[in-house]
C-alpha cells in the first residue's frame, strides 16, 4: 500500500536529512547521488500538490527565497568570544603553566601535581557561525559580528547541506551549536576559476571567500559554491556555554554533536598534559596540507567542563583555551620584474619574478599573479617589496604590495602590446578578461598547441614531453602539430640525450597514435570551448572531422551538449583555411580522421511529462545548452512559471520567475541539483 501524502513527506524528510547525515557527518553514505536525488524530487513533487504540508525546515528549502534587504543584527545571548594565540613552543607550555596554577589554587594543592587534560582539534580557517535551534529545528543562523552582535544570515546557512536543519534524537527546547564555516580547497578553487573566467576580482583566500559568501544576498548562488562547516561547541538557551547534555567534557560534547548529525571534524584528540598537546600541533605542521581543506593552527581546549568554569574568560577570550598558529606560509621579497607567459590558445598571464625568498621550507622565485585586472586593482608593480604565500602545495602566488617599501620611480604596470615571444599583438577581446597573442604561429603557441596535441587526454604519445617538444621546435624539425608524423628515428637520434632505442620507442609511439578513436585527434587540434567531453560529444555524433568540418553552426548546435559557444568556435576554426589544411596534412600523413557514428539512441526519458522553466545565468552552461538537455531526456522547457511547471531551474540573478513560483509553490532547482538531476538521468 503506498503512504499518504501526509505520511510520506515526512518519511522522506526524516531519509534525506539520515542521509545527509550519513554523507557529511559520517562520510558514510548509503545510497548513490541519483537515488538521493530521486527522495528529494519525489519530496519535492509532493510538496507541491499540498502546499500546506510545506515547513520551513524541509530540505527542500535549503534554498530559500531571497532576504529582503542587507542582514538584520542579531544579538547573541551569550557572547561568541575569540581565542588567545599562541605562536609557539614556549608559548603553549605558558598557557599549560597558567591553566594548571588556576586549578592548583582552586583544588588547594601545587601546580606540579596537576596534569591538565586537553582536547586539541584543528583551527578552521573559516568564519564562525552561531545556529539556534528550537525543539531541533534551525530557526536562526547569525555571524559572529563583534561576538555581542552579529548578522543574521539564515537564508544563507539553510543552503550549507552540513547544517542540519533538524537535529536528530533528544534536543533541548532552545540551545545554540557553533562551529565554522569553510570553503573545502576543491569548491575554493573553482570559484575563483569561476570567477577569473568572469573577469571578476578574486578572493585572497578560502577564509575572505567564506566571508564574502556568508555576507551574499543571493542566497541561490550561495547554495552552488559548496560551503560547507564543521562545529565545535553547543551553548543552552540559558547561557551557559559548553552545554553537554551526557558527562561534562568537551569529548562528550562533540560526541553528542555528531548523535544529533552535526559534521564535527574528526581529527581531534584528546591530550594528557602539554607534551602531547605540542606531540599533535608538530604532527600537524606538514600533514594538514594534505586536508582537502585548509587549517592554519590546532585550537587547544580543557576538557573539563568544570574546569573550565573554574578558569572563567577575559573579555575577549576563555582563559581555558588557546590557539596555536602555524607560522605563515608567507615571506616577503622584491620583485624583480613582471614577465608574460603565452598559453595554446595565446592566452597572455602575467607571472613575477622574483628575489628567491624561503617560504615555509623552500625557495621560490617565480610566482602566479593570476590576470592583469587583478594585478591592476593590487597595483602590483616592479621593484616593489611584495608579500608572497605558499597554500598548501599550490604555485606561490603574490597577495599584494608593501607600499611603505615601494621605490619613488615606480611606475604602474602595464601589459606590453607586442607578444613578448614573437612580437606579434596582444589584444583583448571586448568581453574577455584575457590578453592573447593573435599570431596562431606564435612559437610560444607552438610549444604549448604541441604539450597539448601530445598530452593525456589528446594523441597520447608517451615518450614526448615537454623538454623533448622545446627540442624538436628549436632544431626547426616540428613547427606544427602536422610535422610529429614526419620526425624519424634518425632524426631523432640526434637529439641530446636521445639514444637509439628510445627514439625507436617514439616513433612507435607516434605510429600508434595514428589509429586514435577520433575524439583524440578532435581534442588534440586545441579548438577553443572543445574539450576532451566536446570532442567525444563531436565525434560520436559526426562519426568524422570531415563531417564536422562540412557541418553549418545550426546542425553543430543541434547535437545534445553542443551549445552556441561551442558551435561557433568549432566552424571558425574550420573556417580558417590553414586549420583545414593542417587537418588535410594529418589526414596525408596516416592519422585517422574517421570513425564511428554513435548515434545517441533515444535513450531512456526520464524527464518525460515534466516542464520546467529556466531563468537567471548557469555558470555550467548556457540556458539554451540547459534547454537541450532536458529535451533529451524527454521533458519540456517553456519560458513562463505556471501552476503546470513542474520546476523552475534557478540559476545566477534569477529575477521575477523566482517569485513567481515561489507564489505558485513551483518547485526549484538551484544549479547543482539541476546539474545532478540531468546528469544522472543522462
Ligand atoms: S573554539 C570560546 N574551535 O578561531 C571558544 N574556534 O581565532 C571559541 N576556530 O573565533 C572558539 N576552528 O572562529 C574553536 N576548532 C575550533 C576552531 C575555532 C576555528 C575559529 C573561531 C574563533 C577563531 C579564534
Amino acid at each position: 500500500m503506498t503512504m499518504k501524502p501526509a505520511e510520506r513527506i515526512p518519511f522522506l524528510r526524516r531519509e534525506i536529512a539520515r542521509h545527509e547525515e550519513l554523507y557529511y557527518t559520517h562520510a558514510d553514505p548509503e545510497i548513490s547521488d541519483s537515488e538521493f536525488d530521486q527522495l528529494m524530487l519525489e519530496l519535492k513533487a509532493l510538496e507541491t500538490e499540498h502546499p500546506d504540508l510545506l515547513t520551513p525546515d524541509s530540505p527542500t528549502q535549503r534554498v530559500g527565497g531571497r532576504p529582503a534587504e542587507g542582514f538584520a543584527t542579531v544579538l547573541h545571548h551569550t557572547q561568541m568570544l575569540s581565542l588567545d594565540n599562541a605562536y609557539d613552543e614556549p608559548d603553549l607550555r605558558a598557557f599549560d603553566e597558567r591553566v594548571r596554577k588556576a586549578l592548583a589554587a582552586a583544588q588547594g594543592v601545587s601546580a606540579a601535581e596537576i596534569v591538565a587534560t586537553y582536547v586539541c582539534e584543528l583551527k578552521i580557517d573559516g568564519l564562525s557561525i552561531s545556529l539556534l535551534y528550537e525543539d531541533g529545528r534551525l530557526v536562526r543562523g547569525a555571524t559572529r559580528g563583534d561576538g555581542i552582535r552579529g548578522e543574521d544570515v539564515t537564508f544563507n546557512v539553510r543552503t550549507i547541506r552540513a547544517i542540519p536543519l533538524r537535529l536528530n534524537g533528544d534536543v533541548l527546547p532552545r540551545m545554540e551549536v557553533r562551529g565554522e564555516v569553510y570553503f573545502p580547497r576543491k569548491a575554493f578553487e573553482r570559484l575563483n576559476t569561476e570567477r577569473e573566467q568572469a573577469a571578476e576580482p578574486l578572493f585572497a583566500n578560502p577564509r575572505n571567500a567564506a566571508a564574502g559568501t556568508m555576507r551574499t544576498l543571493d542566497p541561490a548562488s550561495v547554495s552552488k559554491r559548496g560551503l560547507s562547516a564543521w562545529m565545535y561547541q553547543i551553548v543552552d538557551a540559558t547561557g551557559v556555554a559548553d552545554a553537554a547534555p551526557v558527562e561534562p567534557t568537551h569529548v562528550a560534547m562533540l560526541e553528542q554533536l555528531r548523535t544529533w548529525g552535526c559534521a564535527v571534524e574528526p581529527h581531534w584528540r584528546r591530550a594528557t598534559g602539554i607534551d602531547d598537546v605540542i606531540a599533535f600541533c608538530d604532527e600537524w605542521r606538514e600533514k594538514r596540507h594534505s586536508l582537502p581543506f585548509e587549517t592554519d593552527g590546532v585550537v587547544v581546549k580543557l576538557d573539563d567542563l568544570a574546569q573550565r568554569v573554574t578558569l572563567g574568560t577575559t573579555s575577549k577570550f576563555p582563559r581555558w583555551a588557546t590557539a596555536f598558529k602555524y607560522p605563515a606560509q608567507q615571506a616577503t621579497t622584491v620583485l624583480r620584474k613582471i614577465e608574460v607567459n603565452i598559453g595554446r590558445t595565446g592566452a597572455a598571464t602575467p607571472y613575477a619574478v622574483l628575489e628567491p625568498v624561503l617560504v615555509a621550507g623552500s625557495t621560490i622565485s617565480l610566482a602566479t599573479l593570476h590576470n592583469p585586472d587583478d594585478l591592476r586593482r593590487k597595483d602590483i608593480r616592479e621593484g616593489d617589496t611584495v608579500i608572497v604565500e605558499k597554500a598548501g602545495d599550490v604555485i606561490p602566488r603574490v597577495v599584494g604590495p608593501v607600499l611603505s617599501k615601494r621605490p619613488e620611480d615606480s611606475r604602474e604596470w602595464e601589459m606590453p602590446t607586442a607578444c613578448p615571444v614573437c612580437g606579434g599583438a596582444l589584444v583583448k577581446g571586448e568581453d574577455e578578461a584575457v590578453w592573447r597573442c593573435e599570431n596562431s604561429s606564435c612559437p610560444a603557441r607552438l610549444l604549448r598547441s604541441l604539450e597539448h596535441f601530445v598530452s593525456r587526454g589528446a594523441m597520447n604519445i608517451e615518450g614526448l614531453g615537454e623538454v623533448l617538444v622545446r627540442q624538436v621546435v628549436e632544431k626547426g624539425l616540428v613547427s606544427s602539430v602536422a610535422d610529429i608524423y614526419a620526425l624519424t628515428a634518425d632524426t631523432l637520434a640526434d637529439l641530446e640525450r636521445m639514444g637509439k632505442k628510445s627514439a625507436a620507442k617514439l616513433i612507435e609511439q607516434i605510429e600508434r597514435s595514428k589509429q586514435n578513436d577520433v575524439w583524440r585527434l578532435l581534442n588534440g587540434l586545441g579548438i577553443r570551448h572543445v574539450g576532451e567531453r566536446g570532442a567525444q560529444v563531436l565525434a560520436d555524433h559526426f562519426g568524422s572531422v570531415e563531417e564536422i568540418e562540412a557541418a553549418p553552426p545550426a546542425v553543430l548546435e543541434q547535437v545534445r551538449e553542443v551549445g552556441p559557444v561551442m558551435a561557433h568556435s568549432v566552424r571558425s576554426w574550420f573556417d580558417e583555411p590553414r586549420n583545414r589544411d593542417l587537418v588535410g596534412r594529418l589526414r596525408a600523413a596516416g592519422v585517422r580522421t574517421v570513425g564511428e557514428r554513435k548515434v545517441a539512441p533515444a535513450g531512456p526519458q526520464p524527464l518525460a511529462g515534466q516542464t520546467f522553466v529556466i531563468t537567471g545565468t548557469l555558470d555550467a552552461m548556457s540556458r539554451d545548452d540547459a534547454a537541450a538537455r532536458i529535451e533529451a531526456l524527454g521533458g519540456k522547457v517553456t519560458n513562463s512559471v505556471s501552476r503546470k511547471t513542474s520546476y523552475l531551474v534557478v540559476g545566477a540573478e534569477a529575477g521575477s520567475k523566482l517569485e513567481k513560483a515561489e507564489a505558485l509553490g513551483v518547485a526549484t532547482l538551484d544549479e547543482p541539483a539541476f546539474l545532478r538531476l540531468i546528469m544522472n538521468e543522462s
